[in-house]
């Protein structure tokens, strides 16, 4: 065989893979692309990542509690220009009008070419921290608090009710979960976290994390927290979990001197699912505007509950008036929340007062 057809084979080759950069280039592939946000920042950026990798490579974090599986729908953002077609998998997370204005799920959409979004000016604010765990106790059977400390950056300035993420090590998977902590104690957060049967982030926390353990988290997120200018009575509503984000609520409204009155209604099914009870009742014993109310749905023999008892459904309308002038925090399962909803609208609570967080 000649000995020039193998060089003449690789010049060939040479040239169709720059042929095939170049129309990668000019279709907008390899080179450089703007994201603008909000329209006042443009971020220059390379390579064909989803927007919100893209973004959280230039530290910008949009929540993503399902890390970009398309199953939580929590990546939302409005894109003004360029993303292309929407996917039919985005189509269940987005009502009719979002779906009018733009909005795509984030990880959903490529960055292929100049692209221009909305998204809330808060969500600029939130950062990953590189944290350590320093404590980690049992609440109940099911459910730990953990602390983690904050390494770098070392505070966060957080609403009370607003959530972080963590990424499981290894499986590098995200959770949200409320930060259960006083907002003032910046250097540290907490969270409550519950088992779920077969769930990969709870498994890891109940099963796995240790005090010492490095975790990734990112946060604050979450439109859920105190309207702090308001002065209006609360009724606060939570199952389980659910209390974690109350927690933070109540730590920052005792520091001023719990200057509304708080009704605050804790449904569990018997005595070994409360938690923080005392913590609680010492409260109420200290600012009469607050009032603890739990409520067992089937207390046990042996629980010798002399507390409330039913649903929470129950208790709250049992211990509730006009609520024209009140602002309702509920925390919980999807299907608490909605039942407790429907109870709060027969006391004529106003759809603009009614603030929740689903942990769905
Ligand atoms: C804004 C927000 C705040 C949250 N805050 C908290 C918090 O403070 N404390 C807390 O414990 N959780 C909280 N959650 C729930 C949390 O994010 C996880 O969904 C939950 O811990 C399960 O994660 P996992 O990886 O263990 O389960 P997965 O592996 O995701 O799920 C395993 C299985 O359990 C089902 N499942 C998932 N979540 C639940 C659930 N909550 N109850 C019953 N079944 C479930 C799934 O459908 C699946 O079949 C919050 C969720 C949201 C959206
Ligand atoms: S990150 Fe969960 S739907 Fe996009």
């Amino acid at each position: 065989m000649n000995i020039y057809v193998p060089l003449i084979l690789v010049g060939v080759m040479l040239v169709i893979t720059l042929i095939l950069i170049g129309i990668s280039y000019l279709l907008g592939g390899g080179g450089e692309k703007i994201i603008t946000i909000n329209k006042h920042t443009k971020i220059p950026v390379t390579g064909e990542e989803t927007l919100l990798n893209t973004l959280a490579q230039q530290k910008i974090f949009i929540p993503s509690a399902c890390g970009g599986k398309a199953t939580c729908g929590f990546c939302k953002c409005k894109v003004t220009e360029g993303g292309g077609e929407r996917k039919a998998m985005e189509d269940p997370f987005l009502s009719e009008k979002e779906k009018a204005d733009g909005v795509r799920l984030s990880c959903q959409v490529k960055v292929k070419d100049n692209i221009s979004i909305e998204i809330p000016e808060t969500m600029l604010y939130a950062k990953e921290y590189h944290t350590e765990v320093v404590n980690i106790e049992d609440l109940t059977y099911d459910i730990k608090l953990v602390q983690f400390k904050l390494k770098k950056p070392n505070t966060m300035s957080f609403k009370p009710g607003q959530y972080a993420q963590i990424k499981v090590p290894g499986i590098d998977i995200i959770r949200a979960y409320s930060i259960a902590s006083n907002p003032s104690q910046t250097n540290q957060i907490e969270m409550i976290i519950r088992m779920v049967p077969k769930g990969q982030a709870t498994g890891f926390v109940h099963n796995a994390l240790e005090v010492g353990d490095k975790i990734i988290v990112t946060g604050p997120f979450g439109d859920f927290y105190l309207q702090e200018n308001s002065n209006k009575d609360m009724i606060c509503i939570a199952g389980g979990s659910g209390k974690a984000p109350i927690r933070s609520i109540l730590a920052y409204l005792k520091d001023r001197g719990m200057p509304r009155k708080v009704k605050y209604f804790f449904g569990a099914k018997s005595l070994k699912d409360l938690y923080y009870t005392e913590e609680f009742l010492e409260l109420s014993k200290e600012f009469p505007n607050f009032e603890y109310i739990p409520a067992l749905s089937s207390p046990l023999p042996e629980d010798n509950w002399q507390g409330e008892v039913g649903l929470i459904t129950d208790v709250v309308d049992r211990f509730t008036g006009d609520l024209t002038e009140s602002e309702a925090y509920l925390c919980g399962s999807p299907g608490m929340i909605d039942a407790c909803i429907r109870v709060l609208n027969k006391h004529k609570i106003l759809k603009q007062n009614v603030f929740y967080d689903k942990f769905s």
